[in-house]
């Protein structure tokens, strides 16, 4: 977690059904149909000879941070939903080629996985999610089949997924089996019963969909609650801002009044997490608070307060106790 790429084994895992499709390689196919699209399949050996492109995506889950309860349990939530891998794959746009007419306005990617929904009693054929003709044809959304040079782990999609960078993970459909394009919206469980911006306890969800990721800030080094010795204290961690730059990461020892830049790494642009470091003369014994907070190239920022309710894009300011103490016992 702590290092700039995560390792396949762990990088987290979200799946929204108990079972998980095991597809064999050979037999996969993916079904392209739809406005003006000529009913086709594609084979992973098709998929694998065309020209493909990697790219170094940090993927949130959009509960991330948000579906947590209590502090200990946000905090661990905060930092377990979230990841960054190189993705290969090629892109969406490569298979359809010139033929999709202005009037389509939408493609639907449906995954091979369904079931009951394990927090809901709706039964739900395959996991399905719509996405805007723009996106869907950008040149970076890829159907991906290796992650971080090897091929897709089963939990991960096995053998292809989508990959749609800087959008919150819920986009990225795993197991991909179809792709429909249309042009008029099609209503789906997952779409208009679930990630919606505003969500409830009692599980509902309304307002806007889910998209872009917000711009947020995760502390690494030292973990909460943790025991440092006196004097330099190093404190570390990444930002991310989806579509956008992470501009700045500063960081703040009196509860939000004062705040001073930490130091930046270097960009690895688009979509991908940043480094930020800096380093704290700690010279007195006792608790030690701070807070950090991105900044985003079109200015976005961290909220500082946590909202009450249970909530997707949960992005605000991450806030850490320490304990500077002037020994460590053994
Ligand atoms: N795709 C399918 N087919 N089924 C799923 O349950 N979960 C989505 C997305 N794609 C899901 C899916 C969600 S909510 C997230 S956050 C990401 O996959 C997680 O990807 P990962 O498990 O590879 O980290």
């Amino acid at each position: 977690m702590g290092e700039f790429i995560t390792p396949n084994h762990l990088f987290f895992v979200r799946d929204h059904f108990v079972d998980r499709p095991v597809l064999s390689d050979d037999e996969w196919r993916l079904y392209l149909t739809g406005v003006g699209v000529e009913d086709r399949t594609v084979s992973l050996a098709h998929l694998r000879s065309l020209p493909s492109k990697s790219l170094t995506v940090t993927l949130e889950c959009a509960g991330n941070g948000g579906y947590g309860r209590g502090a200990d349990r946000q905090q661990h939530h905060m930092r377990s939903m979230v990841g960054t891998a190189v993705w290969r794959g090629v892109p969406v746009a490569t298979l359809f080629k010139k033929e999709i007419p202005p009037e389509v306005t939408e493609f639907v990617f449906r995954g091979y996985d369904g079931g009951e929904d394990p927090d809901e009693p709706v039964s739900i054929d395959c996991y399905t999610r719509s996405i805007p003709r723009v996106k869907a044809l950008d040149d970076d959304t890829l159907l991906v089949y290796e992650m971080n040079g090897e091929p897709l782990p089963q939990e991960h999609g096995f053998p292809v997924r989508l990959m749609v960078p800087g959008w919150y993970g819920m986009d990225s459909v795993k197991w991909i089996r179809s792709i429909e394009a249309r042009s008029e919206r099609v209503g789906h469980f997952y779409d208009d019963h679930r990630y919606r911006a505003q969500s409830t306890d009692a599980g509902l969800h309304a307002g806007r969909r889910v998209r872009e990721m917000a711009v947020k800030s995760l502390v690494l080094h030292p973990s909460n609650g943790q025991r440092i010795l006196l004097g330099d204290i190093p404190i570390s961690g990444f930002a991310w801002a989806g579509e956008n730059h992470v501009t700045g990461v500063d960081i703040s020892f009196d509860g939000g009044q004062r705040w001073q830049p930490t130091e930046l790494g270097d960009e690895v642009r688009p979509y991908s997490w940043r480094p930020w470091s800096l380093t704290y003369q700690a010279d007195e014994v006792g608790p030690l608070d701070f807070v950090v907070r991105a900044v985003d190239s079109e200015g976005r920022s961290q909220p500082m307060d946590a909202l009450p309710a249970r909530t997707y894009e949960a992005n605000w300011v991450q806030r850490v106790r320490v304990f500077v103490v002037a020994g460590l016992e053994p």
